[in-house]
């Protein structure tokens, strides 16, 4: 009998969400107001953190740029504080501290308030053949990639869940779901905040914190300079995608309560064919689409010597 009624729900909730996701395709979903809200990006000196800490401050929302480099910073809150001339709160802020990300956020709820949209977006790469990258290079991608998304959680989540309100948003990448040549390091600290984020966003519902929403975002290369040189074969399919048109479709899965972003579309496929053919077919695949020799010309953008660089300015 509770097999029936379990199935019976199951089917209901199943042809209700098939049918809802249909209606969406043909209507745009709602989208939430983000005036007023208190908005934290990590990485906003630059490339993606830049374009979606504008976007927020033209929307009315707080901003709290948090970043290592500090001429980025300045730049990006110059640009932001043409929208909201009073909303703009910039900290430099050395993600792969521990310490630093805990010292950095008390300061912000002092002075600013409860964050309640946090977006991990700080990232870095190296590039190199795994035999190739120092033990430093791999855990700076950890603590960046994957660890400041964990302290993180630890400073902003209670205030979140004591109001029952709030947004966690993982900026994640492609190479968090699949592993890629060259980019060992990269792709474990992606697939570990992927992880990280969907598991918080279960524990999330399993505690009945319904207000408190998830968006992971997992885009191929975005021309940011962040991976410059690396190329593809097919661009009609695969595209080296604009800064913009990410940092876009971003604000609007944010805005629209979206779980996950992959992008492009043609992602889902091979992701859910990798799943079904066989390796040696997976690998034929990847063959044709020229996927193993994306980073053929990227030389890794040696991102580690430039925050060491700078880090020793703010110490
Ligand atoms: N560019 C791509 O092709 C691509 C693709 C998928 C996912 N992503 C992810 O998107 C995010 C944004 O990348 P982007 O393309 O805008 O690159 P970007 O290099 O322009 O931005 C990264 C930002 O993180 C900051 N940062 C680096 N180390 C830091 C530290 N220790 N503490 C604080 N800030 C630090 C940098 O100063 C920079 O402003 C990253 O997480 C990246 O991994 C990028």
């Amino acid at each position: 009998m509770e097999v029936f009624k379990d199935t019976s729900i199951f089917l209901g909730k199943f042809i209700y969400y098939f049918l809802e996701s249909l209606i969406f395709h043909m209507v745009p979903r709602p989208k939430k107001k983000v005036a007023g809200e208190i908005v934290l990006i990590t990485g906003a000196g630059s490339g993606l953190g830049r374009l979606l800490t504008i976007d927020f401050a033209r929307q009315g929302a707080i901003v709290v740029l948090w970043d290592i480099n500090q001429e980025g910073l300045s730049e990006t809150c110059r640009l932001a504080r043409k929208y909201n001339p009073n909303g703009v709160h910039a900290y430099t802020c050395d993600c792969s501290k521990r310490l630093e990300i805990y010292r950095v956020a008390e300061q912000v709820k002092k002075e600013v308030g409860d964050v309640t949209i946090l977006i991990n977006n700080a990232g870095i790469v190296t590039g190199k053949l795994f035999l190739e990258t120092s033990d430093e290079h791999i855990e700076k991608s950890f603590l960046i990639n994957s660890f400041a998304h964990i302290w993180t959680y630890k400073a902003f989540l209670p205030a979140m869940m004591a109001a029952n309100h709030g947004h966690l948003v993982c900026i994640s990448s492609l190479a968090g779901l699949v592993g890629m040549n060259k980019l060992g390091d990269y792709c474990a600290s992606k697939f570990a905040s992927f992880g990280f984020a969907e598991s918080i966003y279960f524990e999330l519902r399993d505690l009945k914190k319904h207000g408190i929403k998830t968006t992971i975002v997992c885009p191929y290369f975005i021309k940011t300079g962040m991976f410059s040189g690396c190329t593809t074969k097919f661009p009609a399919l695969f595209p080296l995608l604009e800064p913009e048109y990410i940092a876009h479709k971003i604000m609007k899965a944010i805005l629209e309560e979206q779980v996950y972003l992959i992008t492009p579309k043609l992602a889902y496929l091979t992701l859910a064919l990798k799943q079904v053919i066989s390796s040696k077919m997976a690998l034929a695949l990847g063959d044709f689409l020229g996927v193993f020799d994306n980073l053929k010309n990227f030389q890794g953008r040696m991102e580690t010597d430039k925050v060491q660089t700078v880090a020793k300015i703010h110490q």
